[in-house]
């Protein structure tokens, strides 16, 4: 270990190795303060060649290396292991890999360094006339390289698609030190197996990931924020599938459901957006291709072919439109002050939303029994003896749901894994744009095919031969469990 630090230290100078237990403890605990371990420390390269010099190191001692980003992920894939056995652990930050290139308005490209905030790169596409096809609540700390591995979705997936569909190219360096990638930003020019799609969505058990070249779209500003009640998640598919087909520029379909809706007005004072209480809301965003005509004409004249419901309010200013997307923008912090959520991100086949949110409260209320109901109250959440609450919200246009469950010891998963068999049942998957992280490879086998987890597994062993990359994160231990 002392030979290990010495070697970092010299890499990357002193200061960039981080060994305080305090600091170290910040950086091995997640975002939702489920999921913690341990780390001998924390280094911070400043450039791709010190990223390789310090994965060669961790490699040469036989550390394990687990590569961070703005650690906003929220299925444990950003923090060690809670193991305190060796092998030693080091958490590899790439904060300081934060190099902005220049947009590239010929190509509507840009190259960022993995450590760059999604924030920041949104700012200067703007700055450009441009836009980043990724957008997230989580965009002040998230990182490029972290969306990258989690190949991220967010709120206008619906449009651009997920971070995969940006990527264009990227640097990353290997388990044994070697840097591969292509920053050349030629779409044309590709051939061979694409690297850069197989680290997406990796989850930093592939390669640290040091670079990439985005694409950039026209910038497409908002014109119109609508708000809809609605009957609950089967009618919000609905009313999407006809906004899809219908109106051109639909850049957001979101959906909130009434316990999220009580939760985020009571955590923040919001007042009520609609006349009246609903089981369920769509928060619908819409580009300003109409040309001329005011939006609200246009949705007025599509109200037929839309039947958008009687209590809809459509907001068309700036501050408008914010304040309706705050609804939903500050859904995940609200239900974090009301205590540690398990959190079950799943994607469901549109047709199967209704029956699958149904089936939801039983599924959650049997699991949670043979718990032992809810733990101690972390919050203004449920406390001893209560029931556990439900909130349900996400990317409806994607099918995309986010079941919080509030309640159940966060340490205990049977409510996790209940709804993820559930979501596996109507056709879905047990993990969404979240990724897998160590929260979910027990469920895999649930949606994936032995020959496509062997295939997986070949991967990583061809990559990562010692499996010194973020072990434990993403792929399923090597006998499923049988549940
Ligand atoms: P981290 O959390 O640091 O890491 C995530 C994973 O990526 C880990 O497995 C890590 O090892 C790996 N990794 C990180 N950087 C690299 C790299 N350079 N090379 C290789 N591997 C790397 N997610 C969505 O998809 N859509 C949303 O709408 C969304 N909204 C969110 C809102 C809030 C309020 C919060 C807290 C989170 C939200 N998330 C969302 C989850 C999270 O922001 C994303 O998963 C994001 O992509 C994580 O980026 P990060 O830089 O924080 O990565
Ligand atoms: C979101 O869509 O807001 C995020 O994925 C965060 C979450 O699921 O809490
Ligand atoms: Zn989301």
């Amino acid at each position: 270990m002392p030979n290990l630090l010495a070697d970092l230290r010299r890499i990357n100078g002193p200061g960039h190795v981080l060994t305080e237990s305090d600091v170290v403890a910040g950086y091995a605990t997640d975002w939702t303060r489920r999921y913690a371990g341990h780390a001998a420390c924390v280094v911070r390269p400043g450039s791709t060649s010190q990223v390789s010099d310090v994965v060669r190191a961790c490699a040469a001692h036989g550390a394990q290396v687990i590569t961070q980003g703005g650690n906003t992920g929220l299925v444990g894939g950003s923090v060690p292991s809670p193991a305190t056995s060796e092998p030693a652990r080091v958490i590899l930050s790439t904060r300081r890999l934060a190099s902005l290139g220049p947009v590239d308005l010929a190509a509507a490209q840009v190259t960022a360094g993995a450590g760059v905030t999604i924030a920041r790169l949104a700012a200067h596409a703007a700055s450009a006339g441009l836009r980043y096809g990724v957008d997230l609540a989580s965009r002040d700390s998230a990182t490029v390289g972290g969306t990258i591995a989690t190949n991220a979705g967010g709120i206008h997936t619906i449009r651009y698609g997920s971070t995969r569909s940006q990527l264009v190219g990227l640097t990353a360096v290997l388990a044994d030190g070697s840097v591969v990638g292509n920053l050349s930003g030629l779409t044309a020019g590709d051939n061979g197996y694409d690297l850069g799609h197989l680290l997406t969505g990796s989850e930093g058990t592939l390669a640290v990931i040091t670079e990439a070249r985005l694409l950039l779209r026209p910038a497409e500003p908002a014109a119109a924020v609508l708000f809809c009640g609605l009957a609950g998640i089967a009618e919000t598919a609905e009313l999407t599938g006809r906004l899809k087909s219908t109106v051109p520029g639909l850049l957001a379909a979101e959906y909130v459901d009434a316990a999220g809706l009580t939760l985020a007005r009571e955590a923040f004072g919001l007042p009520s957006p609609l006349n009246s209480r609903h089981p369920g809301y769509l928060l619908a965003e819409i580009a300003g291709t109409h040309g001329p005509r005011d939006v609200a004409d246009y949705l007025a004249e599509l109200t037929e072919p839309l039947s958008l419901p009687a209590d809809t309010v459509i907001a068309q200013d700036a501050r408008g439109m914010a304040a309706l997307w705050a609804y939903r923008e500050r859904l995940t912090e609200a239900i974090a002050t009301a205590g540690i959520p398990h959190k079950i991100d799943v994607a469901v086949p549109a047709d199967e939303l209704g029956t699958f949110s149904a089936e939801l409260n039983g599924v959650v209320r049997a699991a949670a029994r043979s718990n032992g109901a809810c733990a101690s109250r972390a919050g203004p959440g449920p406390g001893p003896g209560d029931p556990p609450l439900v909130i349900v919200f996400g990317h409806v246009g994607v099918g995309n749901l986010h079941v919080n469950v509030l309640g159940p010891d966060p340490a205990d998963t049977r409510v996790d894994a209940a709804v993820a068999r559930l979501a596996a049942a109507h056709g879905g998957s047990v993990a969404a744009e979240h990724g897998v992280g160590r929260a979910k490879t027990e469920w895999l086998a649930w949606t994936k095919s032995p020959a496509e987890i062997a295939a997986m597994r070949a991967i990583k062993k061809a990559l990562d031969p010692a499996g010194l990359l973020n072990p434990g994160v993403l792929l399923p231990p090597a006998v499923p469990p049988s549940s």
